[in-house]
């Protein structure tokens, strides 16, 4: 066995062969099974790209309405989940509750028969139907409502704009969210989607693959960033201070939330396309008055920081489209987790098909042979 030089964050290091999705850095490309995703953005929906990602090609027109009628049906929770999330505190992040809600399915679902194709499809079907459920849900019963019932006669976006809003969205609204979701539904060996196949690999239900994904995502140096833009936007508060902003941070060394990528050296392609949805939106419902701030801070750190490959990431204008969306901030890492249970579903169902259990090695910096020192004689 040959050893590799250690690098921090595994950069650059190949933890898997994957047909799934395909990112050029340099380039500002991304694929889903080959398919460029902005020709998805323009085609697809969210269910349909998700089906592409999961099964491997683009569905049947008959695959396609078996599968997003399947979905519709399992839509609903069980009664006890919503019980159990009446007892999460409404200050608690609805990231910590959608990942033990997640969780919670396998308590009802999961009999591990993983060889089992219908068992697969099922554990598919009820997670990309339930997790929006559950986000809804959490959503109302926090402002002290009771959850709404899922809408059969509304598609994915548009049903769960409705569970969250209770009101019937706007045709427009709805297709730019569900464009949305399909821009994050897959991105490569991210952290996350590494933490479901970690998982995935020692053969656990899927439920538990998923809950260990959505536990990965929150972090802000992950999905958590979303949010974060949105902070930083209120912070900096008008165009005219992000040169003092960013110098800040520059001579602090803090991060700017929104930008830079392990993989992107240009603008995010989902970034372009995010931005170009958020000013649709503000075409028709109002410009979003953070805007000219975000523009701003793009043009201010392209030039500051563009020489290092920094440029906005997917975080950045999705925050926008989601504000103006009417979806409040702490849930647009939740948000992401909806769509990007596609991608780590695809990921679990790849992982088994050559499953070998992840058992990375580490190079040992502590001391050897140490003695143990009773507790009176420590100091
Ligand atoms: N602001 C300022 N400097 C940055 C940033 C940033 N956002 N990102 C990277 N850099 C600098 C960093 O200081 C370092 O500079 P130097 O070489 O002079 O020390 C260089 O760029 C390389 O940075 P790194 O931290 O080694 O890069 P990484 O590949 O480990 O980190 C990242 C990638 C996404 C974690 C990082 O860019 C970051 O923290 N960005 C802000 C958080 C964010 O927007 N996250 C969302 C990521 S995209 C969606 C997702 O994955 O969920």
């Amino acid at each position: 066995m040959t050893f590799c030089e250690y690098r921090p964050g595994l950069e650059g290091i190949p933890a898997t062969q994957s047909s799934i999705s395909f990112v050029d850095g340099q380039n500002g490309i991304l694929e889903y099974r080959g398919i460029n995703v902005e020709e998805l953005a323009q085609q697809s929906t969210f269910l349909e790209t998700s089906y592409l990602l999961i099964w491997g090609g683009l569905p049947t027109q008959e695959e396609l309405d078996e599968f997003e009628h399947e979905i519709r049906f399992h839509r609903r929770l069980k009664y006890r989940i919503r019980d159990m999330m009446k007892c999460f505190p409404e200050s608690g992040h609805p990231m910590d509750a959608l990942q033990a809600c997640a969780a919670a399915l396998g308590l009802f679902y999961s009999r591990r028969a993983l060889d089992n194709p219908v068992y697969i499809r099922d554990a598919v079907v009820r997670l990309l139907a339930k997790i929006p459920t559950m986000v809804a849900a959490f959503q109302l019963m926090r402002k002290g409502n009771d959850p709404i019932q899922p809408r059969d006669d509304l598609d994915y976006a548009g049903n769960f704009l409705y569970m969250l809003t209770e009101r019937e969205p706007d045709p427009l609204a709805a297709r730019i969210f569900d464009i949305c979701l399909l821009l994050h539904a897959e991105h490569t060996i991210n952290a996350s989607t590494f933490s479901a196949m970690v998982t995935a690999s020692t053969l656990t239900d899927p439920y538990g693959v998923i809950a260990s994904a959505v536990g990965t995502l929150a972090g802000p140096l992950h999905g958590g960033a979303n949010e974060e833009v949105i902070f930083m936007l209120e912070e900096i508060g008008s165009a005219d201070n992000v040169e003092a902003y960013l110098d800040n941070c520059l001579r602090q060394k803090t991060k700017i939330m929104g930008f830079g990528h392990r993989v992107y050296k240009v603008k995010d392609p989902r970034a372009i396309i995010l931005q170009q949805l958020a000013e649709q939106l503000f075409e028709k419902f109002g410009r979003d008055e953070y805007y000219d701030i975000a523009l701003a801070m793009e043009q201010a750190v392209s030039e500051r920081l563009g020489h290092k490959g920094i440029y906005p990431n997917v975080d950045f204008y999705s925050g926008l489209v989601y504000r103006k969306l009417g979806i409040p901030t702490d849930l647009f890492t939740p948000v992401f987790a909806i769509a990007r249970t596609a991608g780590w579903l695809a990921h679990w169902k790849e992982q088994l098909g050559e499953n070998r259990i992840f058992r990375p090695t580490q190079i040992y910096t502590g001391p050897r042979n140490a003695p143990y020192v009773p507790v009176e004689k420590r100091q």
